[in-house]
């Protein structure tokens, strides 16, 4: 099976983003993870479309964004023309979210969608048919570095079900406290794909041992 890592960015270093960047590809990373909070969806305001296309420049890894803010639509066309792959937006308080992962999908990228730790399943299941991707939550949005929701486990074993049912099966990827730890937990669950930002970013012996440890993990 080939695992997806996704590196969350909210965590590297942005006066050096170019070498880690590069440091990600030399470790085998698949996927750029960028968190686009707006300071409303979710209480921190982080990065936007300028970034996206900082990133496009300066790595051809796919660029996975996460977008926690209001209103998604208003600014999905600014992340495709930035560069982005896969675009993931959240169903909470999204009352236009199947308009907006068509409008995703019509642009080639990936259409995701993001589940909060309390979102349960049955509100992602009428939707799941629209998706590429399902973006588990296992930590509140908002920062890296929390601790992971072990509680959130089952959910996730219940979405890889239903993704199996799916015409086309969406990738389950899982946000939030991954480590080496935590990685094979959610791995048994049925996820196939990986964010990480503190455990790949903030590891002690640096980028690439972080990336080895959880491929490790996953073997
Ligand atoms: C949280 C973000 C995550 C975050 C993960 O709101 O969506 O992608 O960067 O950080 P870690 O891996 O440190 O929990
Ligand atoms: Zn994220």
């Amino acid at each position: 099976m080939k695992y997806i890592l996704s590196a969350s960015i909210l965590s590297a270093d942005f006066a050096n983003l170019k070498n880690e960047l590069s440091s990600c590809e030399k470790a085998g990373v698949d996927w750029i993870h960028i968190d686009v909070m707006d300071g409303h969806f979710v209480p921190n305001l982080t990065m936007g479309p300028f970034i996206v296309e900082t990133c496009h420049k300066n790595t051809t890894l796919p660029l996975d964004c996460h977008l926690m803010i209001e209103k998604p639509e208003n600014l999905v066309d600014a992340f495709i023309k930035a560069g982005a792959s896969n675009i993931t937006i959240h169903p909470e308080n999204n009352p236009k979210i199947i308009e907006t992962l068509g409008q995703i999908k019509a642009a080639g990228c990936r259409a995701g969608i993001a589940l909060n730790p309390s979102t349960p399943v049955e509100e992602l299941e009428p939707l799941m048919d629209y998706a590429d991707l399902i973006l588990v939550m296992t930590v509140n949005p908002g920062y890296s570095g929390q601790k992971f929701m072990p509680e959130v486990i089952e959910k996730i074993a219940k979405i890889s079900v239903l993704a199996q049912k799916c015409q086309t099966p969406p990738i389950i990827e899982v946000d939030g406290g991954i480590n080496s730890d935590t990685i094979t937990l959610v791995r048994d669950a049925g996820a196939t794909a990986f964010v990480s930002a503190s455990a790949i970013f903030h590891h002690p012996a640096g980028i690439n041992t972080g990336v080895e440890e959880l491929r490790v993990s996953l073997v």
